[in-house]
């Protein structure tokens, strides 16, 4: 029996298995509207066989996109683009649909990787950034505002707003985007947040920003469905975000009915030193789980099925999460179960496509011709 195929319940939100489709962005959409492209990329991973997907981190007012080409979700516009979408999903294929609510702070106004990912001048069509002090991510760049009250609230209004836009697309669970560097990551580190006021110096007060806007997504998101998290767990530079202020984030919002806690790293600094190896961000999962009793999602470097089936069997993390895997292997989740002895769904036009020696991969299936 694999731990991995084994059901998760999440509120009134049943998964099937313990795979998720990690958030990726796509940098294709236009004014933060979802494109053909997504269309494509969404419907494609639907059929992973993963329990979950979760939609690429999208940002909840234009000035909170990373690029130009990065998801929204803060118009009639941007929600409309992705109704046809999800409605396809819905049509073939029972994977659950989460999105991940986004704001970059003062990493937004950058050009897409694929043409260099560096900070894009005003001059050339870049935006003035905002983060929670004036300090720019990497020296000599345009440094961001620093958040005035106002500012706040209308980031905390713009969060609720999108979650309301995602529960009338009928998505099944949201994702706060903590990690990587982006703004609710930029209030928890001491590198981006040296404000004086209760939200900067003591860990408390650098929390708070953060849980304002947890708590807020969930007054607005249905208590039947689940709200996650996604956290760096650590910044890899001293005197930075780490483990033990994580763990202590961790309990505040499981405080709050925290749905997951989702475990990376990095992002924040460009004096980072990742030590990367496969499942390197594992232990994070493991420690957020024991120490905060929260349920966790592993991601980083989980490639392999009886890596991901090890992880979740011996209580490392209750999922796992997958990006460049998924890509390279968009059914890596059926190839993962035929190689576990799991189970997953198949939409009857692939059917034909089982192995003989596993006929009962799909489930039940019958197919026939004269
Ligand atoms: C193309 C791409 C886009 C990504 N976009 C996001 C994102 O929108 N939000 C996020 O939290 N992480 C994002 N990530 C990070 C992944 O979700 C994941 O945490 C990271 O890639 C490690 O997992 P992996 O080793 O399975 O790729 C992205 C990664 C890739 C490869």
């Amino acid at each position: 029996m694999s731990a991995l195929f084994t059901p998760l319940q999440l509120r009134d939100l049943t998964l099937a298995n313990r795979i998720m489709v990690a958030p990726m962005c796509q940098y294709s959409a236009v004014n933060g509207e979802a494109t053909d492209w997504h269309f494509t990329h969404i419907n494609s991973l639907a059929l992973s066989g993963a329990a979950l997907f979760c939609i690429e981190a999208t940002h909840v007012e234009a000035v909170g996109r990373i690029t130009p080409g990065c998801l929204g979700l803060w118009n009639d516009a941007t929600e409309a683009a992705l109704k046809p979408i999800i409605a396809s999903v819905r049509r073939h294929s029972r994977i659950a649909v989460a999105m991940q609510l986004a704001h970059a702070g003062r990493k937004g106004s950058s050009h897409r990787p694929w043409d260099g990912g560096q900070q894009i001048p005003l001059a050339e069509g870049g935006w003035q950034t905002e983060g929670p002090s004036a300090l720019p991510h990497k020296a000599g760049e345009l440094a961001p505002l620093a958040l005035d009250a106002a500012g706040l609230g209308r980031i905390r209004d713009a969060f609720a707003s999108a979650a309301k836009r995602a529960e009338r697309l009928g998505l099944d669970a949201l994702e706060l985007h903590c990690a990587h560097g982006y703004l609710l990551h930029q209030f928890l580190s001491p590198f981006a947040n040296q404000r004086s006021d209760h939200y900067g110096g003591s860990l408390q007060n650098r929390l708070r920003f953060p849980l304002e806007v947890f708590e807020t997504v969930r007054e607005v998101f249905p208590q039947s469905k689940p709200v996650g998290v996604k956290v760096s767990a650590t910044d890899w530079v001293e005197g930075g975000w780490d483990l033990a202020q994580t763990i202590e984030f961790a309990k505040a919002l499981k405080q709050r009915g925290v749905d997951w806690v989702d475990a990376s790293s990095g992002g924040v600094s460009p004096l980072q030193k990742i030590p990367l190896s496969p499942g390197y961000q594992v232990p994070f999962a493991e420690a957020l789980k024991r120490e905060a009793g929260v349920t966790t999602i592993a991601v980083g470097l989980i490639t392999e099925p009886n890596q991901a089936e090890e992880i979740v069997a011996s209580g490392k993390a209750d999922m796992v999460a997958l990006a460049r895997g998924m890509l390279y292997d968009p059914r890596w989740g059926w190839h993962a179960a035929a190689e576990l002895g799991g189970q997953v769904e198949a939409p009857r036009q692939y059917w034909r496509s089982q192995p003989s020696t596993q006929k009962e991969l799909f489930g039940r299936t019958t197919f026939g011709a004269r």
